[in-house]
Parts: structure tokens; C-alpha cells; sequence
């Protein structure tokens, strides 16, 4: 008989992750401790804006006209034990509050629910990114608390999706990671990811230790290389230099590529941030904290460019204060093509430009109520023009299609004064000075 799955936690991971299974051809059933969630992803609905999914969801949700009916959610754990041969673990592992470490809680607690249930042998499959070394505890407490004993076992497959790629980046993952301690669990996850596997996708089998590692340190090296590209563009910016041109010319090297070397205002989002300050403190608690001291320097960069751009800001509104000016934010969303405003840099500079005085009006297109409930006293506006209106001088933070396709001699009517900050080296500079605005990037000449 086909394996039955379950993928416990909905949030980006869990819902994406539950979604693709059923298109993979499994019965799946997606648990979460949210009632809301349960009704609108029953309802073939998506609690936040990821392109495709909600496509993917409706086509599989039981009850919706023409769906497979694959695909159910459920608020019960004894459901959810019932039905799966293989249960996924998506629960989220945030930063700890006033810590850096990471915030075990939902996945010690989703465990916690699930193993006194298991009363036959399954395969738990742990994917939420957590310290090197939660593996071999949670399969230890698994083992103990389940009634089947050493039957339920753990398996570790982390993953790598992107916001705003989730779907793909799910059904053709540029690597399947597995850690496994016996043949029969990689045998299972084989079976599971036989579709990706038929197309191609890598898959390593590993230890407990490495699986959870190669996460962390996937992560840690984006955000390094990130931050690497910024701290070029502080020095272009001393030395009047180009960093969008260097990035280029650095990329055309096979071995240093040209992805994620934009600069700009720095990383921000629920991954990134969090993972490689709770990196840092395991290493720490396993005695490895000079391995990753760097990684303090790369967060240090990245907080440093949010500083920068309310300097950047502030020079273009006259140089000493933000009283009595207006400023315009373009975004406010961690990245595009997304609504997820955690650890946002676009909103963290609207938040400090508003608490030095400045009268500040965001739009975004898609994170306005996500904005709103984090930042409440700050303004917003419906459009980028409405947003614009009278503006001392306008921040480009979130680099939305939207705002590339802009029309500058528009935009240019609405302000109070024609200066645009480029926060993502996105926009065209030739376009918009040609429409008589000074324009403004980070780590590239003034004009
Ligand atoms: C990241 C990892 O890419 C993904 O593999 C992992 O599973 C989860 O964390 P995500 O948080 O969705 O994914 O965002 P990502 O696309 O990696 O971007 C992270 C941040 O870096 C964004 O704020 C983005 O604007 C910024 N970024 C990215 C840059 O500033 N410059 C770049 O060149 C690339």
C-alpha cells in the first residue's frame, strides 16, 4: 500500500511541504494547533501570500470540486498518528527572546503530542532547522515515549526552500539531504522523494549531525556571501567605486558565481538572521565558538547597512534631522514575491526613521496588513504614488517588480523633491536621473 504521510506544522515549510506531497501522489494530512489554519488551508486556502501554492493546494484538498482529495488538515493528533506511516516535522524554530539561541519549544512540543500515540512502527522525519545535536536527543525521547518503542524512528531532511519559490524549490529541490541511521529509513525517504530522484535531484545520505549542520552552514554561507558583497560596498562607497559592476565582474569566476551578491540594505527575513546567531551559540555550547566568531562580523555588516541607509536618508533630507520631512518607503516585506515582514530591513529603517521624527509612508504589495499589526504607528499608503505624495525624498527597500516598472516622470509630479535611494541596486539609475531625480545607491558613485 502507498505510504501515507503527515506534515505536522503549516506554516511556509509544513503547508508547502504538505501540498507537494500530495502532488507527489501520497495521501497526505497536514496537522496544525491553529484552528484558523486548519479551516483556511481546508478551505483550500493559504494563510500568506506564496506564489503557486494556494494553485497546488486547491488542486488537491479534499471537498473542492475537482480536487484530487489527497490532501486533508486536522487539529488532531490522534488523527494524525492513525493515519501516517511517515510524519513530517515542520514546526518553526525562532530566535529565543533577548537570546541568540534557537527557540526549541514547537518542535519539542509537536514531538511531545505525537510520540505517546505512535502504537505502531513509523519513520518521524525531522525538517525544521534546529542546533546540530537535537537529532540524536528528539530520536532518544521518540524512542522513549512512543509505545512501539524503537519502532518509531527518526530521520533528519532539512530543508532548503525559498519564499516566493517554495513550490519549486519543494518538488525540484537542488539536493534531497538525509540523515538516517538505518537502511530502512533512507529506504522510506527514497520512496518518498522517488519523484524528485527520477528527475535528477542529489541525494545525500549522512548522519544525524551532518544533515542538521549542512543547514546551518548552507545558510550561514549566503548570508557570509551577502555580507561579503556589502562590505565591498562600503569601501566602494570610500573609494567612489561601483560594487553592482564588481559583483558582475567578481561573478563572471565559476568559482565565486554571480548569485546572491547584490548589495544593498542586507539580509533580513525568519531564516537567515536567526539561524546564524543560533549557529553561533551552539557552537558555542559545543566548545567551537572561535569556528564561527566570523559569523559575528557578517551579522555586524548586515545590521550596519540598515543603519547606513537612515544615514543615507537623513544627508538627502538636509543632513541634521528628520523633523518636518516626509519620507516615502517602497517596501516593506524582507524580500519580493513574498508578505513575510519578519525581520524585515525595509521596515526596520522605516522604524527608526519614524522614531527620529520623520513622517513616514510605506506601501508594499503585498505585506501591508503583516506591516501594519508590526508597526502600527507607522503610515501607510494604498499605492507607491499615494505613498510618494509630497515626499522629502523616497526609499526603494523591497525590490518588487512594481517599483523596477515605476514610471519616474509620474512618480516625479506627486513629490515634494525628486530623490530616490536605491536600498536594493535595483532600479535603472540612467532612467530615473534622466527623469531629473537624484538618485542614490548603495556602494556606487553619487552620480
Ligand atoms: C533562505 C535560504 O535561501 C533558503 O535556502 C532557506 O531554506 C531559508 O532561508 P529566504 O529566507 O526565503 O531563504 O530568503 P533568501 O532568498 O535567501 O533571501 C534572504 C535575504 O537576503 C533577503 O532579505 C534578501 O533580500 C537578501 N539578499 C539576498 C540580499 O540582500 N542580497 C542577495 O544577493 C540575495
Amino acid at each position: 500500500m502507498a505510504l501515507r504521510i503527515t506534515v505536522i506544522g503549516t506554516g511556509y515549510l509544513g503547508a508547502t511541504h504538505a501540498a507537494a506531497m500530495a502532488e507527489l501522489g501520497f495521501e497526505v494530512l497536514g496537522l496544525d494547533i491553529v484552528p484558523e489554519k486548519i479551516e483556511m488551508l481546508s478551505a483550500g486556502r493559504v494563510p500568506m501570500y506564496e506564489p503557486g501554492l494556494e494553485e497546488i493546494l486547491k488542486k488537491h484538498v479534499a471537498g473542492i470540486e475537482g480536487s484530487s482529495g489527497r490532501l486533508r488538515f486536522t487539529t488532531s493528533w490522534e488523527e494524525v498518528a492513525e493515519f501516517g506511516d511517515v510524519h513530517f516535522v515542520c514546526t518553526n524554530t525562532p530566535q529565543k527572546h533577548g537570546e541568540y539561541a534557537c527557540d526549541m519549544s514547537y518542535v519539542e512540543s509537536a514531538f511531545d503530542s505525537l510520540a505517546p500515540l505512535l502504537t505502531r512502527p513509523v519513520l518521524v522525519v525531522g525538517k525544521s532547522t534546529v542546533p546540530v545535536g537535537s537529532a540524536a536527543r528528539l530520536a532518544a525521547r521518540l524512542a522513549e515515549l512512543a509505545p512501539v518503542g524503537e519502532g518509531a524512528e527518526l530521520a533528519w531532511n532539512p530543508e532548503f526552500l525559498r519564499e516566493g519559490f517554495a513550490v519549486n524549490d519543494t518538488l525540484h529541490p537542488d539536493r534531497i539531504v538525509v540523515g538516517v541511521e538505518s537502511e530502512r529509513a533512507e529506504k522510506l525517504l527514497r520512496e518518498v522523494y522517488a519523484g524528485p530522484l527520477a528527475e535528477g535531484s542529489p541525494f545525500v545520505v549522512t548522519d544525524f549531525p551532518t544533515a542538521e549542520l549542512v543547514k546551518t552552514s548552507a545558510n550561514s554561507f549566503l548570508a557570509t556571501k551577502i555580507s561579503f558583497i556589502n562590505a565591498m560596498a562600503e569601501v566602494c562607497e570610500a573609494a567612489d567605486g561601483d560594487v553592482v559592476k564588481l559583483a558582475e565582474a567578481i561573478g563572471h569566476d565559476e568559482r565565486i558565481g554571480k548569485k546572491f551578491l547584490r548589495a544593498g540594505i542586507g539580509f533580513g527575513g525568519g531564516c537567515l538572521p536567526k539561524d546564524i546567531r543560533a549557529f553561533m551559540a551552539r557552537a558555542g555550547e559545543l566548545g567551537a565558538d572561535q569556528a564561527l566568531t566570523f559569523l559575528r562580523e557578517v551579522d555586524s555588516i548586515n545590521m550596519r547597512r540598515r543603519g547606513h541607509m537612515v544615514e543615507l536618508a537623513r544627508e538627502a533630507v538636509g543632513g541634521s534631522s528628520f523633523l518636518g520631512k516626509r519620507v516615502a518607503v517602497l517596501g516593506a516585506t524582507f524580500k519580493p514575491d513574498s508578505d513575510d515582514v519578519r525581520d524585515s530591513p525595509a521596515l526596520n529603517v522605516a522604524g527608526q526613521i519614524h522614531l527620529q521624527g520623520g513622517q513616514v509612508t510605506v506601501f508594499d504589495p503585498k505585506g501591508m496588513d503583516n506591516a501594519r499589526r508590526l508597526f502600527p504607528t507607522l503610515g501607510y499608503a494604498d499605492t507607491a504614488l499615494d505613498a510618494v505624495r509630497g515626499a522629502d525624498v523616497v526609499l526603494h527597500l523591497t525590490e518588487w517588480r512594481e517599483f523596477r516598472e515605476l514610471d519616474p516622470e509620474a512618480l516625479g509630479e506627486a513629490v515634494g523633491r525628486r530623490i530616490i535611494l536605491d536600498g536594493r541596486n535595483a532600479l535603472d539609475p540612467a532612467v530615473w536621473r534622466g527623469a531629473g531625480w537624484t538618485y542614490r545607491a548603495m556602494g556606487r558613485p553619487k552620480a
